[in-house]
């Protein structure tokens, strides 16, 4: 896990006593092509890191993105405490590290670099909504 998560630029600024501490909470998901990942308006306490594939991100059967490798989705509902915003759909087989809300929320506060990265895309997403 440890080599895994030092290829993903989302964990490269973590101290090697933080990156244990992820490790010890993350979880890996598997999920076939062409899969309902979650649905616009479904509560979330999850996010989800992209190991290795593609997911669409779907709102009023619009396409708003497509995140591949290295991207993360699922964090808005985490931090604003509102239901998923948008519904995520898997295109290729995808391999994901989950993390559940306490322990995201818990990374965001000991480590700066990742709360910037996670801010700095929060922002650019929620301007995409109005
Ligand atoms: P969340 O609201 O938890 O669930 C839907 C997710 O889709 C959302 O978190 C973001 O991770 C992602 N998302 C929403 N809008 C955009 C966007 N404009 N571009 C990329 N990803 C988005």
């Amino acid at each position: 896990m440890e080599e895994i998560l030092k290829k993903i630029p989302f964990f490269a600024d973590l101290s090697d006593s933080d990156l244990q501490a992820v490790i010890s909470k993350i979880q890996m998901q598997y999920f076939a092509a062409d899969h309902e990942i979650f649905q616009k308006g479904d509560p979330g306490d999850i996010m989800y890191i992209i190991k290795r594939g593609q997911v669409q991100v779907i709102r009023d059967n619009a396409i708003l993105a497509v995140l591949k490798d290295g991207q993360f989705f699922g964090e808005m509902a985490l931090v604003s405490d509102e239901p998923r915003n948008a519904t995520v759909k898997t295109v290729t087989d995808v391999e994901a590290l989950i993390l559940k809300k306490d322990d995201f929320k818990n990374l965001l506060e000991t480590n700066p670099s990742i709360a910037s990265i996670v801010s700095f895309e929060v922002v650019k997403r929620s301007n995409a909504l109005f």
